[in-house]
């Protein structure tokens, strides 16, 4: 409404880190280079720094050094990312799946995890080529394995928001609002 603040909008002093994780297709990077935008921060893509700094693409890190070197670059950008403020952070789907790493960015940043249907990550997903760990037989299945076998430490993260129903504006909202609410 004209001449009324969203609460969205109510600037928030915390000096924390903003980090969405959450399954592969759920929306982190989107929602996230938008709230970067409405709260004026950098936006840090954590896989987006990974294929910059290896000067080669995901499929590419995993196919020529294996997912145990892709989980340690990850490993030691959180740690990194952990000793800075002020950001709005998009990590990969399997990032925060490590308890350290949940600690590591837990520690300065309020972490919000992203969740959708199963079904409506599968249609998202759907020839998908830039993700490995979907690079099989039967993704459907894939998604729905990794999904299991993620629950326990995705349910750990403290905030949790269903994407499945929601424009990116009013997902961008919902950030906005758990953000202002948590603000400290
Ligand atoms: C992964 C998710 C991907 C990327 C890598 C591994 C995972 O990121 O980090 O392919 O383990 O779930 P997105 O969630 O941005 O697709």
């Amino acid at each position: 409404m004209i001449g009324q603040l969203k609460m969205s909008d109510a600037p928030c002093p915390d000096s924390r880190n903003l980090v969405l994780t959450g399954f592969m297709g759920t929306g982190k990077s989107t929602i996230g280079q938008a709230v970067a935008g409405r709260l004026q921060r950098p936006f840090i893509d954590m896989d987006e720094v990974i294929v910059q700094r290896a000067g080669k693409s995901i499929p590419s890190i995993f196919a020529d050094d294996g997912e145990e070197t892709f989980r340690k670059l990850e490993r030691s950008l959180c740690q990194e990312l952990a000793r800075q403020t002020g950001l709005v952070i998009a990590t990969g789907g399997g990032a925060l799946v490590a308890p350290d790493n949940r600690a590591a960015l837990g520690h300065n940043g309020l972490v919000i995890c992203l969740a959708a249907d199963p079904a409506v990550l599968v249609a998202r997903l759907e020839g998908d080529q830039n993700r490995p760990l979907l690079a099989t037989d039967d993704p459907v299945q894939q998604i729905k394995q990794l999904l299991q076998a993620r629950t326990t430490a995705y349910q750990s993260l403290p905030h949790h928001i269903d994407t499945t129903y929601l424009s990116l504006e009013d997902a961008v909202e919902a950030v906005l609002t758990l953000w202002n609410k948590h603000c400290m």
